[in-house]
């Protein structure tokens, strides 16, 4: 026991002087720790249900402050355009989710599979990672699960499907791979910022440490819902976030012209108002996942929601009215009416993901447009807007794990550093990074990653232990040097 938590400590020293000096430091994060658990606490459908919480009575106010005669009309436009979207969903199924070979992402894909990436809001990218590798890291997870089998948490807690571990080998060599990191930069380079002057880069990935999911054949506790990840409440509750949505907020048919793909404004959003367990509290441009096995439809996978603009549309602008009959399940426009006399917000609870299903966002008609994302082979890559309604299919029907290490596209914005800071110092220590369950996480575990498995100075700038730089002036120059106070690296 001595001897591993010798080996332990010898592991976690840095090979660098200065990150020597940023270790012996005792260095914390400056976010205070979130609560102790698993995913399963983001959820309300997990802990309690379908029942939706009771906003408090000033969530009425806002519903009051924030409507306007002209939202009537954008949501009878974004309900007739509704039904023709969900018959061709329905129509094409899983084969609406654009897949690309890495090869093609190299080369520069065609005008025509970007537009359809946009409108889609999700890909499928092959052939990314080499399969060997993806599998080589699969099976020293496995190990590392098994050499601290005592430590490991996850979800379900008696049969974990879904780790709670950060800081393995293999999650460090993933998130630093050349075809990962050059996956995210075209990723990023789909965004734009209307306002150049927007403290953003997009041509700047950072990592955001996320954890794994190793899927057994069989399981149907790890069937996460439809959601949204980005908060819930927050969408209409933040003034900064409020803003990205100016445009469906705008009446007239200006929600046509909301920008899934225009970053301005989301580097001000406060995305987790709660300081909520489980929150990304950064802008995370794209949700993603690289897979670590062969898995098909029904083997556990992704499902989403394949419009992305217009379930955007639909979601923001729910709140704001309701059937005129409480028992009806009438989805005509003229069975609906203005709701502003009460704090109800369909599937948001404060501190939880924002839920959906066919009850609290009928005209989705979920039932029939989530699609599972098309198979994938070890290696591959899928990422998905962070607007994406998307949840995880509900049973595991195939034969072999379905595992995947989360590793979304983040671009550079001040706060984006000023949590890279934090993780990367949780990092060092071995706890979970700052926006997931607090507690030890592996800083007693044996053989997590280190420094020394970062083998690039790239991914050590990803990572945030190199500072950012610039060849630009003016207010590049400004941006990036507050991003780089931000990360506090001396
Ligand atoms: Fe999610």
């Amino acid at each position: 026991m001595h001897g591993g938590l010798k080996s332990l400590r010898r592991s976690v020293q840095p090979s660098f002087s200065r990150y020597r000096c940023l270790a012996s430091a005792v260095p914390r994060s400056r976010r205070a720790p979130k609560e102790e658990g698993s995913i399963a606490a983001i959820f309300t459908s997990l802990t309690q249900g379908e029942e939706p919480n009771v906003l408090p009575e000033r969530f009425t106010s806002l519903k009051r402050d924030i409507f306007h005669e002209g939202l009537v009309e954008s949501w009878r436009e974004v309900l007739a355009e509704l039904g023709p979207a969900v018959e061709e969903i329905s129509i094409l199924g899983s084969d609406i989710v654009p897949r690309v070979s890495y090869g093609d992402i190299e080369k520069g894909l065609s005008t025509e599979q970007i537009s359809r990436i946009r409108r889609v809001g999700t890909v499928v990218i092959a052939g990314g990672v080499p399969k060997e590798e993806a599998l080589r890291w699969k099976q020293e997870i496995k190990d590392y699960a098994t050499t601290n089998a005592s430590h490991v948490k996850g979800y379900p807690p008696e049969n974990i499907q879904i780790f709670e571990i950060y800081n393995s080998k293999p999650q460090i060599q993933a998130r630093t791979h050349p075809s990962i990191l050059s996956t995210h930069r075209f990723l990023l380079s789909l965004w734009r910022t209307s306002n150049p002057n927007t403290p953003i880069s997009l041509d700047t990935p950072l990592s955001y440490f996320d954890r794994l999911r190793i899927r057994q054949p069989g399981d149907a506790k790890f069937a996460l819902g439809p959601h949204i990840d980005g908060g819930s409440v927050e969408r209409w509750e933040d003034p900064g976030y409020r803003e990205v949505w100016r445009r469906i907020f705008g009446g007239g048919g200006a929600w046509r012209s909301h920008d899934p793909f225009d970053a301005t404004g989301r580097d001000e959003a406060k995305f987790d108002l709660y300081h909520a367990s489980n929150a990304c509290s950064v802008f995370r441009a794209w949700q993603g996942w690289t897979s670590l096995s062969s898995t098909g439809p029904n083997e556990g996978t992704l499902r989403v929601l394949p419009m992305l603009s217009l379930s955007t549309a639909y979601t923001i602008l729910r709140p704001f009215f309701r059937p005129k009959d409480p028992h009806s399940t009438s989805l005509k426009f003229e069975d609906w009416e203005a709701d502003l006399d009460g704090p109800r917000f369909p599937g948001s609870s404060i501190g939880k993901t924002q839920e959906l299903n066919e009850r609290t966002h009928p005209h989705l008609r979920l039932g029939r447009t989530m699609v599972s994302v098309p198979r994938v082979e070890p290696g591959d890559q899928v990422y998905w807007h962070c607007d994406v309604v998307h949840a995880v299919e509900a049973q595991h029907r195939g034969l072999g794990d379905s595992s995947v290490l989360y590793i979304p596209a983040v671009p550079l914005t001040v706060h984006n550093a000023s949590y890279l800071r934090d993780q990367r110092l949780n990092f060092l220590s071995g706890h979970p990074p700052p926006d997931f369950p607090g507690g030890k996480g592996e800083s007693e575990f044996i053989g997590r990653g280190n420094l020394t498995d970062i083998s690039s100075p790239e991914g050590r700038r990803l990572l945030g232990f190199e500072k950012f730089t610039t060849n630009e002036g003016g207010f590049k120059a400004e941006f990036v040097e507050k991003a780089n106070r931000a990360l506090a690296l001396e």
